[in-house]
């Protein structure tokens, strides 16, 4: 399922459901930092016009997510806590080495948001076949759809902008070091932990 080397433990939903307050706060902040992400391609990358089109439509769509999450937090009578450390976004992106074009830097930041969309998608997938709650359950279904989505379009814009074989070369090779994360991680109530 979308290109990744190793899927989750399945196990991992058994950590979330025992903390629910836990995986709400984490997941709000990652659809926070997602719309962050989305402003800076606009920041860095004006001239690419195509791309802050769509950049403007996903900070809007993501900043609606985090209202879906922060809504739930509130429903629960509980009140979002403090943003959680992401190892896994921040071992990610040591991958690619600093320095270089600017294309480069553009391609390298596309394709690290691809692959935080792909495994969001893969845990959000989990989320909506484990998790015991059925509201719960359909939330994360719709959010898999959009996450997939998301996925689909940082790796087109990634393919648009650099020659192909190059592009599917580096998204092998951060497909196979995000596997390598991964064997570490699954044992945290946290979207990526
Ligand atoms: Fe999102
Ligand atoms: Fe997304």
């Amino acid at each position: 399922m979308l290109g990744l080397k190793l899927p989750t433990d399945p196990r991992w939903v058994n950590i979330v459901e025992k903390n629910l307050e836990e995986i709400l706060t984490d997941h709000a902040f990652c659809e926070q930092k997602a719309a962050s992400t989305a402003i800076s391609f606009i920041v860095q990358f004006p001239e690419h016009t195509e791309l802050v089109q769509e950049m403007t439509a996903l900070v809007k769509e993501e900043i609606s997510h985090f209202k879906m999450v922060h809504d739930k937090i509130v429903a629960r009578g509980w009140v979002l806590g403090r943003d959680r450390k992401d190892e896994y976004v921040n071992k990610l992106m040591t991958f690619f080495p600093k320095g270089g074009s600017r294309t480069e830097f553009l391609v390298n930041r596309l394709l690290y948001a691809a692959l935080i969309e792909a495994r969001s998608c893969e845990r959000f997938r989990l989320l909506s076949q484990e998790l015991k709650e059925a509201e719960l359950r359909e939330f994360y279904r719709n959010l898999m759809v959009s996450e997939a989505n998301h996925y689909t379009m940082f790796l087109g814009f990634a393919r648009k902008y650099q020659d192909v074989d190059i592009v599917n070369k580096k998204w092998q090779d951060l497909l196979e070091f995000e596997g390598q994360i991964m064997k570490d991680l699954g044992k945290q109530e946290t979207i990526h932990g």
